[in-house]
């Protein structure tokens, strides 16, 4: 890892370290026990898996460059919602769409692919079972024709 990078992935750690680790869930009723976010650990399950994410992307010298100017804090409490929505939690995501944020970097297949591979690994850490990474997985790859080539 050259120097920089090292920094980077640093920054990155101390910055998540910092960070509360917030969700912008609000009960908004009990989603039913067997929908994919109650499999993925609920509110708690879902922060601890972004947490573990950050920390495989601050390791991933594909991608970690990307993340250089990125409000950390920010983007974690972004991901957690957005998980938390899409899984069919009690949150709101309130960021902008996929497509807008996404926009205008010209993020490749090749550093779609390194992040789909952190966050796998990120869920092997969470020892989530193979059905319940698939389901979440499903639901994400949609947003590649939004996020690659924009
Ligand atoms: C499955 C694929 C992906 C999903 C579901 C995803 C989801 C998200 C979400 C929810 C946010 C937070 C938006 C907000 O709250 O404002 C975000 C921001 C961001 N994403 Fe992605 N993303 C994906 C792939 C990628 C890839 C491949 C890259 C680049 C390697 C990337 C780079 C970024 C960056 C740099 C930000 C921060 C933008 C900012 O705050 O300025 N994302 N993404």
């Amino acid at each position: 890892m050259t120097g920089w990078l090292m920094n980077r992935s640093l920054l990155i750690l101390a910055a998540l370290l910092l960070s509360a680790g917030m969700s912008a869930c609000s009960p908004l009723g009990k989603p039913p026990a067997d929908n994919l976010y109650q499999r993925l650990g609920g509110e708690q399950g879902i922060e601890a898996l972004v947490y573990d994410l950050l920390v495989e992307i601050a390791a991933d010298e594909r991608i970690v460059e990307r993340f250089r100017d990125v409000n950390i804090p920010r983007f974690r409490q972004g991901l957690e919602s957005y998980i938390c929505s899409i899984s069919g939690g009690p949150c709101e995501y309130s960021g902008e769409s996929m497509q807008v944020v996404h926009a205008g970097h010209g993020y490749t297949d090749v550093e779609f692919n390194a992040l789909v591979d952190d966050l796998i690994r990120a869920m092997e850490k969470r020892q989530l079972p193979v059905a319940t990474q698939n389901r979440l997985l499903a639901l994400l790859a949609p947003s590649y024709r939004d996020i690659v080539y924009q």
